[in-house]
């Protein structure tokens, strides 16, 4: 197997090269401290907050997609063959203000300006996919963008407003698309990555089978795929994670196949791109989806990740096991299939064995005469644990 050592990534207009990437390095600091974009704030360091928020772009099945994340709890090394947006990369020849920023200007969105960044960029991406949004999907946009002094109202606003000053056909993100597109294929060479010093060291494996050999050698590694959670052992708990396997760029862990017994839903799936199909399929699931996390969690965390962690809060396994789901673990040695409730042994312990890691989850599709029904209660609507998680 041949590797590299650099992490390779499109940053605003220029491509980066970095060398030995440690596994705990986050995106944020990347951003401020090396390459000065102080633009993007730091708030929370726990993605709760949404004042570093960027777009990451990346391509799947071809098609470059935006999103906004956190970059307090993005990993570095997960940028490999990625595009990364900050805000300072909006404004367009002589300081002319994005669409957005201009609506936020004219309805008063900013006070002391430090979350506005963050929302700027959550409210972007909105535009670029719903320039004429509603009102609710504006609120779901902005679940993970917390304001202290302005209050929503005027953000509101400003994001019904922004389609009046400009177009997101024009926007640069995408007249630039098929250079970018192309930028990003000339990253990707199918090599292992290998990278960052002895005892911070992150591994992104070439496909499934090199995953596969990578934690045959390394049974004790950290698997890595939205680092939701486990982008708060490195900011809030300093915990070594080292070696880290990084799983979230393989397309292999990415594929979501409806069958007519059911919806297969590969390990590295993020919440925000499951939403469409498990609406259709299990639509009491749509309302319970939007109130886990906040969108740009979503967009980074995995269902595959939400049960391998296996917290007692997780959201997902409740109304899954209901549903009957069964997950499906592989390793060097083969792969085996069990159903979900019996994957979880004991308070933090999961039947997961050294080398092994999720490949996916199977939820079969409800018999005619089943009535299914999920529910989420937490002291705040958005963006908040629950206190009661529950399916039936
Ligand atoms: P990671 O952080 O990458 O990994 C989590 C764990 O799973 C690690 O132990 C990792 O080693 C393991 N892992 C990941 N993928 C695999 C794999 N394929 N095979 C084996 N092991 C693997 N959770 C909720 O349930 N409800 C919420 O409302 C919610 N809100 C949140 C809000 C915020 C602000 C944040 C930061 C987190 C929140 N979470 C919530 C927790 C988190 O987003 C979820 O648990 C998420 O599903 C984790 O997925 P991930 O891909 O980010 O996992
Ligand atoms: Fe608060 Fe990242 S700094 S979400
Ligand atoms: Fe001050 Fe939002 S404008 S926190």
């Amino acid at each position: 197997m041949t590797t590299r050592s650099e992490i390779r990534f499109v940053l605003n207009d220029r491509n980066v090269s970095l060398d030995q990437v440690s596994a705990s390095d986050t995106l944020l600091d990347f951003l401020r401290i090396e390459r000065r974009l102080t633009g993007t704030k730091e708030g929370c360091a726990e993605g709760d907050c949404g004042a570093c928020t960027v777009l990451v772009g990346r391509l799947q099945n071809g098609v470059l997609r935006y999103e906004p994340v956190n970059a307090c709890i993005r990993l570095t090394a997960s940028l490999d063959a990625c595009h990364v947006v900050s805000v300072e990369y909006l404004s367009g020849p002589n300081g002319k203000l994005h669409p957005v920023q201009q609506a936020m200007v004219d309805h008063h969105g900013s006070q002391c300006g430090f979350c506005t960044p963050g929302f700027v960029m959550s409210l972007y991406a909105l535009w670029m996919g719903t320039p004429e949004p509603s009102e609710q999907q504006i609120e779901t946009a902005v679940q993970g963008n917390l304001c202290r002094c302005t209050g929503y109202e005027p953000i509101i606003k400003a994001a019904l407003a922004v389609n009046q000053f400009g177009s997101p056909a024009a926007d640069h993100l995408n007249t630039e698309r098929d250079t970018n597109t192309k930028r990003l294929l000339a990253l990707r060479d199918s090599k292992r990555v290998v990278t960052g010093p002895a005892g911070d060291q992150a591994i992104l494996p070439a496909d499934v089978d090199d995953l596969a050999d990578v934690l045959a050698q390394h049974p004790k590694a950290t698997i890595i795929a939205g680092s939701t959670d486990v982008g708060l052992w490195v900011t809030k708990f300093l915990r070594p994670i080292s070696p880290a396997v990084f799983v979230a760029h393989l397309e292999e862990l990415q594929a979501i196949t409806t069958t007519d017994d059911g919806v297969v839903i590969g390990a590295g799936v993020t919440y925000s791109e499951s939403q469409d199909v498990l609406a259709k399929v299990f639509p009491h699931l749509t309302e319970y989806w939007d109130r886990i996390a906040g969108w740009q969690v979503r967009n980074m965390g995995t269902i595959g990740g939400n049960i391998a962690n296996g917290s007692p809060i997780g959201d997902t396994p409740p109304v899954l096991i209901s549903l009957g789901a069964e997950v499906t673990l592989a390793s060097a040695s083969g792969t085996r299939s069990l159903p979900l409730e019996e994957f979880f042994i004991d308070y933090g312990k999961q039947d997961r064995k050294a080398g092994d890691f999720v490949s996916s989850i199977r939820i079969p599709r409800a018999k005619s005469n089943q009535i299914d029904a999920a529910y989420k209660i937490s002291k705040r609507r958005d963006e908040d644990i629950s206190s009661v998680a529950a399916g039936f």
